[in-house]
């Protein structure tokens, strides 16, 4: 007997979640569920599995577009991806990431950037990383209207200044910071906010002391949501692995796989078949080659 979840294809339609969905969660302690994509494909199978929330990461540039670190993506490379996520995904929140400095110059660019998220790139919402250097970006841009979700702990942005991708909140200095930022975070209006990297027991104590979902990655199992990057759950990225990702699949391996087995048959002849081949009828044959003398 197969032990997988049955895929359903007559599932009742679900209503679109917001940002009032995500409080609600909260208040009744359901767990809210998010994963990243970049495309059409995945986000119609994302949206079809029933996941709240869809984040465009700029995670892209590391897993989909080959850079070393997530420094090197733009507002138009990220865009580009959250139109197609758009166009696939009907029901689950959308949230796209601003890049690294769309958002750090001025609060006047930040806030033009991130109506540019939803105006031109479909989403609900934005994110972006930092804590209480990033408040009056984070009133200007939901003063616009437009929901922002933070990010604390580990910010990939500012992988420089960590010293690399290192878990944050580890001594007690700090972890009263990011507790201190959760709240200004709160206070500036963010929707919700990403925990990343952070001890597990430090996630619980905020997600106890902000009244926002806290969405962890890599921070437990005592924040009220979770989220993955898609690749490292797929297993497609194989550069590195996090410790905190569980994979559910190695599609790498698949894919090579496939891949090697496509090669061969092509350089054996074994496709096209002639199953894959369109035929034509032997009358239409017998006229071209007379035609053709
Ligand atoms: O860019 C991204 O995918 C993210 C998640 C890791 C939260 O910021």
């Amino acid at each position: 007997m197969s032990t997988s979840t049955p895929i359903s294809t007559s599932a009742p339609p679900r209503k679109k979640v917001t940002t009032l969905t995500y409080r609600q969660k909260k208040e009744r302690g359901e767990i809210i569920t998010m994963l990243t994509a970049y495309d059409y494909p995945t986000a119609i199978a994302m949206d079809k599995a029933g996941i709240d929330s869809i984040l465009v990461g700029d995670s892209l540039g590391m897993v989909v577009l080959g850079y070393e670190n997530t420094l090197p993506v733009t507002m138009e490379e990220m865009l580009h991806h959250c139109r197609a996520v758009a166009r696939g995904a009907k029901t689950a929140l959308l949230i796209g990431d601003m890049p690294f400095m769309s958002y750090q110059v001025s609060v006047e660019e930040a806030t033009r950037n991130a109506g540019r998220f939803l105006q031109q790139g479909g989403m609900d919402a934005v994110k972006l990383e930092g804590g209480r250097e990033r408040a009056d970006v984070i009133r200007s841009i939901t003063s616009a209207g437009i929901p922002v979700m933070g990010h604390l702990g580990l910010t990939p942005q500012s992988v420089n200044q960590l010293g690399g991708f290192r878990a944050q909140g580890k001594t007690a200095i700090a972890a009263k910071r990011l507790v201190e930022d959760a709240l200004i975070l709160e206070e500036a209006g963010c929707f919700s906010v990403v925990l990343e990297s952070v001890p597990a027991r430090l996630a619980e104590l905020i997600s106890k002391k902000i009244s926002i979902p806290t969405i962890g990655i890599g921070a437990g199992a005592g924040c009220d949501g979770q989220v993955l990057v898609t690749h490292d759950l797929l297993g497609l990225f194989d550069r590195f692995t996090p410790k905190f990702v569980k994979k559910y699949a190695n599609f790498h391996n698949e894919m090579q796989k496939a891949f090697a087995d496509y090669i061969e048959d092509v350089e054996t002849k074994r496709f096209p078949a002639p199953e894959h081949t369109v035929e034509m009828k032997d009358e239409e044959w017998e006229i071209l080659l007379k035609e053709l003398g």
